[in-house]
């Protein structure tokens, strides 16, 4: 493994011919997020994956970021986007208010704790503020630890619980009050 001082690479927006790269990305991704190292892909959803990500390449408000080596492996990827939220408030008249949503952050095992996502996180603040969007917000699993340590470390501070219950608990939960 490279030492952070001589890990080098360029963050620049993906482009069409990454597509293979950022589907194999996303599916470890996801393996990684359930914890299953086991399960493959099936064939319809590479080939799903495959469309959507190709239309977010073509929108403006959609921003998909890859790290790249000197030698054109891909070494992770991020993806953000702008959301608009049209002010419900009559005080607030027609303001829009405008987020940008981290998702999808991916870096190559052998690469991390290089200073490699900070680096493409650059990119995509850049992307959010052109968009005049100011605030920032992803979610993630509380058992990832990695990605907890990476988000505290950059500034997130978490605002809201994602809870789950089997619906058995939650009857016998209920069956116990009156
Ligand atoms: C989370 C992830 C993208 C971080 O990428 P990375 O390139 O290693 O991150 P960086 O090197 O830019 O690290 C930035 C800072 O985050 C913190 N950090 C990152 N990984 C960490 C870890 N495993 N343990 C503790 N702190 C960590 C550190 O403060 C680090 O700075 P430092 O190395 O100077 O101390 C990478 O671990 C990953 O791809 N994980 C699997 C996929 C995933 O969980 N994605 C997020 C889903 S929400």
């Amino acid at each position: 493994m490279p030492s952070k001082a001589k890990c080098q690479f360029i963050v620049r927006k993906a482009e069409l011919s990454d597509l293979p790269v950022l589907v194999n990305f996303q599916t470890r991704l996801a393996l990684h997020v359930a914890g299953d190292p086991i399960n493959r892909l099936k064939e319809e959803e590479r080939e799903r994956l495959m469309i959507v990500l190709r239309s977010l390449l073509s929108s403006k408000d959609k921003r998909i970021v890859v790290a790249q080596a000197p030698n054109g492996d891909l070494l992770g990827m991020g993806y953000v986007h702008i959301f608009k939220d049209q002010g419900i408030w009559e005080q607030a008249g027609e303001v829009k208010l405008k987020s940008a949503i981290i998702d999808d952050v991916w870096v190559e095992p052998d690469f991390r704790r290089l200073g490699v996502f900070t680096a493409m996180l650059r990119e995509l603040v850049t992307f959010a503020e052109k968009h005049k969007a100011y605030e920032l917000i992803l979610e993630y699993a509380t058992a990832n630890k990695e990605a907890a340590a990476t988000w505290t470390s950059l500034g997130f501070v978490p605002t809201g619980v994602r809870a789950s219950a089997f619906t058995e608990v939650v009857q016998e939960k209920l069956g116990k009050r009156r």
